[in-house]
């Protein structure tokens, strides 16, 4: 059974067949909302809102580590993350999809670790590659099956938010090497490391980052829930067709 964890525009997955919703309580809390158990394309899965069912939990307000421990509870083979990010690479526009292989991470006040000090030894962990290889490989072959076409890798620059960035540090961040800007990406992908489960991320870019093509003078906020509407859709279909071609 895989985990999806849907982000902005996915509180709920309107493809899953026979949906049943579980509260699920973990040592770091309750996650998000209830896990909703359920099929997709044929496939059992389990899928947690991340800023819960209403969208009422801003990023740095998550409890990602009680989603990433009920996940793990739940023994999943792995997880996909979808997420909406600004794009900063020029050819990364409103309405493409990519899955990061990279991260930098601007987040601050996070809980970020399960491998607080205390009873036990300082635990550190590998994480040159954040993302696992195999679930990338598994979104970009669902996408080539399924025609729709996807960026393959990108550096995700994961800011504090919940205000957007200035275009000076879009500028930064781009200098820094980061090709999107989201704000939940971290320590989400951190922490299902530190658990040892493989995660990788289906980022929809939902506008220009601030400062470049249209949002050259401001976000148009307002434009934003139409274009991650008209995106969310292709997401799905990758997401059916990843899950799908894992036999
Ligand atoms: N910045 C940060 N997070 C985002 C953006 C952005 O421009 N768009 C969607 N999520």
């Amino acid at each position: 059974m895989f985990g999806i964890i849907g982000g902005s525009g996915l509180a709920k997955l309107a493809a899953l067949d026979t949906p049943r919703r579980q509260v699920m309580r973990t040592p770091y809390g309750e996650p998000s909302g209830a896990l909703t158990f359920g099929r997709l394309a044929g496939r059992d899965i389990v899928f947690v809102a991340r800023h819960g069912y209403g969208h009422t939990i801003a990023p740095h307000e998550i409890n990602y580590r009680a989603n990433i421990w009920a996940l793990k509870e739940l023994r999943v083979e792995g997880i996909f993350a979808l997420s909406t990010v600004g794009g900063i690479r020029a050819d990364l526009v409103p309405r493409s999809l990519v899955v990061p292989h990279q991260i930098v991470d601007y987040t601050h006040s996070r809980t970020s670790t399960f491998f607080e000090s205390g009873a036990n030894a300082v635990t550190h962990i590998d994480f040159t590659q954040p993302y696992s290889q195999r679930m990338r490989q598994r979104l970009l072959e669902a996408a080539a099956r399924s025609g729709e076409v996807v960026f393959d890798g990108a550096v995700y620059a994961c800011t504090q938010g919940p205000r957007l960035e200035t275009a000076a540090e879009v500028n930064r961040l781009e200098v820094d090497g980061a090709d999107v800007v989201g704000m939940t990406g971290m320590p989400e992908a951190a922490l299902a490391r530190e658990l040892e489960l493989e995660y990788a991320s289906l980022s929809m870019v939902v506008n220009h980052a601030a400062g470049r093509g249209d949002s050259k003078t401001r976000v148009e906020l307002s434009q934003l829930d139409e274009v991650l509407r008209q995106t969310v859709v292709r997401a799905v279909h990758v997401l059916e067709a990843a899950v799908r071609g894992a036999a």
